[in-house]
């Protein structure tokens, strides 16, 4: 019997180390390394080379690119993210905080998805459970299996027997492999069993989807050390309070990785959400105060959506400035700039920014709505209520162009918007229909005075 060898493991970014360390030299997190029995592979580095003189260097023009004829899905959004189609033999990571609705989606994708057959693994739910869900989500696919089992050799071998076209594997950290001692969830098991389905997925091709949990800090619970492995990363995100979910990739090797897929939970499970702008505005009857509309742009897709802010006196010495779905600090430059650049008087005001729907997003072309939302509830005056906004604002408080601004314009367009404001220096603002005006300015002054007069 070999020696049993042991090593220590940061928890938190995977970080290996001979010995005990409280601060993990990596990520900076302390007392995370937690000392775990490691057995060496047989197939060892000297394994590897062997095989891999066969290959020889070839010119990159001999090389046949690789046919890959990709399964079709039925989910849309899911389709859009991936960049068309499941890829037989891809490894897909699919993380998300708990109850999101990953098990869900995975559920609804394999009785849904009725050209392919699937094998669902669930570690974490019980079979009553899950065919009560399946019963939710109307039944569908007969070539739908499930297993409850959280041993990675036994899933492999029924894998192997069955032969599925999808692999759902919830959630990789339930697995455990006999191969390695430490507990289920260990940074250990869940590199081991993810390569073992890397391995079993490109071998037999078939497209193999890892549920993982997201810890609070938003990084995938211990295994940051499988986004290098897998060939996708998909990510589920929302507030679990609203409706809405979205999915994004991080890293997506068939595909782009700046596409959102929108999905909307009710009661029979996950809906795909087509046309998002028009469920992202509130449908006002009065001018508001303190509501503006972004033209944003979430990858390749145009997304109309509602920015509320309140500003009111602070009650208390330090004034409070809080967001939702948008990040505070640009928000903190945003006020700054105002206070600075344009002389408002907001340092002694509370700010509370808030994205309708529960949506986070990052878009610099939002600046131009929130400005301008944050001075429309300051100053109590109304934004006329089919206009809308796209700019990134300066530190200097000039209006500055944004990407794709003909994408934006369409979809306000095609929306029923009246007015949208955008920078002067935004190439190409002409030729659009008549039916909407395109305003061009070029400081945050121009703006104020044209819209509050
Ligand atoms: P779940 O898929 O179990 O989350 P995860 O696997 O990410 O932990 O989703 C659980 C939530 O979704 C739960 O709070 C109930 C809700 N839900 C619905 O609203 N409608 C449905 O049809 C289903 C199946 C779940
Ligand atoms: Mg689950």
């Amino acid at each position: 019997m070999s020696k049993v060898k042991t090593a220590y493991f940061c928890q938190h970014c995977g970080t290996q180390s001979p010995k005990w360390v409280g601060k993990c030299p990596n990520c900076g997190e302390w007392n995370s390394f937690v000392e775990e029995i490691i057995q060496k592979q047989e197939s060892g580095a000297a394994g590897i080379r062997t095989t891999q003189k066969l290959s020889k260097p070839r010119p990159i023009h001999d090389l046949q690119a690789a046919q890959l004829p990709r399964y079709p899905i039925v989910d849309q959004e899911l389709n859009r993210v991936l960049g068309g189609g499941l890829v037989p033999g891809s490894l897909i990571l699919f993380g998300g905080e708990p109850g999101i609705g990953k098990s869900t989606l995975m559920l609804q994708l394999a009785l849904k998805q009725l050209n392919l057959s699937v094998l669902y693994v669930s570690g974490e739910e019980s079979e009553e459970q899950i065919r009560m869900r399946a019963e939710r989500l109307g039944l569908e696919n007969p070539r739908c299996l499930v297993l409850m089992e959280t041993s990675l050799e036994n899933i492999l071998l029924h894998a192997e027997e069955i032969k599925p076209d999808v692999l759902i594997i919830d959630s990789i950290q339930t697995l455990a492999s006999q191969n390695i001692e430490s507990s289920p969830g260990s940074v250990s098991q869940v590199r081991e069993c993810a390569s073992r389905m890397m391995k079993f997925s490109k071998e037999t091709n078939t497209v193999v989807f890892l549920i993982g949990h997201i810890t609070k800090e938003g990084t995938l619970a211990g295994p940051k050390v499988l986004e290098h492995m897998v060939d996708t990363v998909l990510q589920f995100e929302g507030d679990r309070h609203h409706i809405y979910r979205l999915m994004r990739t991080t890293k997506n090797r068939f595909g782009s990785t700046n596409e959102l897929g929108i999905y909307e939970m009710q009661g029979a499970g996950l809906r795909e959400v087509a046309n998002p702008s028009e469920i992202l505005i509130h449908s006002q009857t009065d001018d508001l105060t303190g509501a503006a509309i972004a033209a944003t742009l979430e990858g390749a897709r145009p997304l109309l959506v509602e920015i509320q802010a309140l500003v009111s006196t602070a009650v208390y010495g330090t004034p409070q400035r809080s967001t939702t779905g948008f990040d505070v600090r640009r928000l903190n430059m945003l006020l700054a700039v105002l206070e600075k650049k344009c002389g408002f008087r907001l340092a002694m005001k509370d700010v509370f920014l808030n994205i309708a729907g529960g949506m986070r997003l990052e878009d610099p072309a939002m600046d131009l709505a929130v400005i301008t939302t944050i001075l429309s509830s300051n100053a109590e005056i109304a934004i006329p209520k089919l206009t809308c906004f796209a700019g990134e604002v300066g530190l200097s408080g000039e209006i500055r162009p944004v990407t794709r601004i003909d994408s934006r314009i369409q979809e306000a367009t095609k929306l029923g918007f009246e007015e949208i404001y955008v920078s002067k220096y935004n190439k190409g603002l002409d030729g659009f229909s008549k039916k909407i005006k395109v305003i061009p300015v070029e400081k945050v002054g121009d703006l104020f005075s044209r819209i509050f007069g």
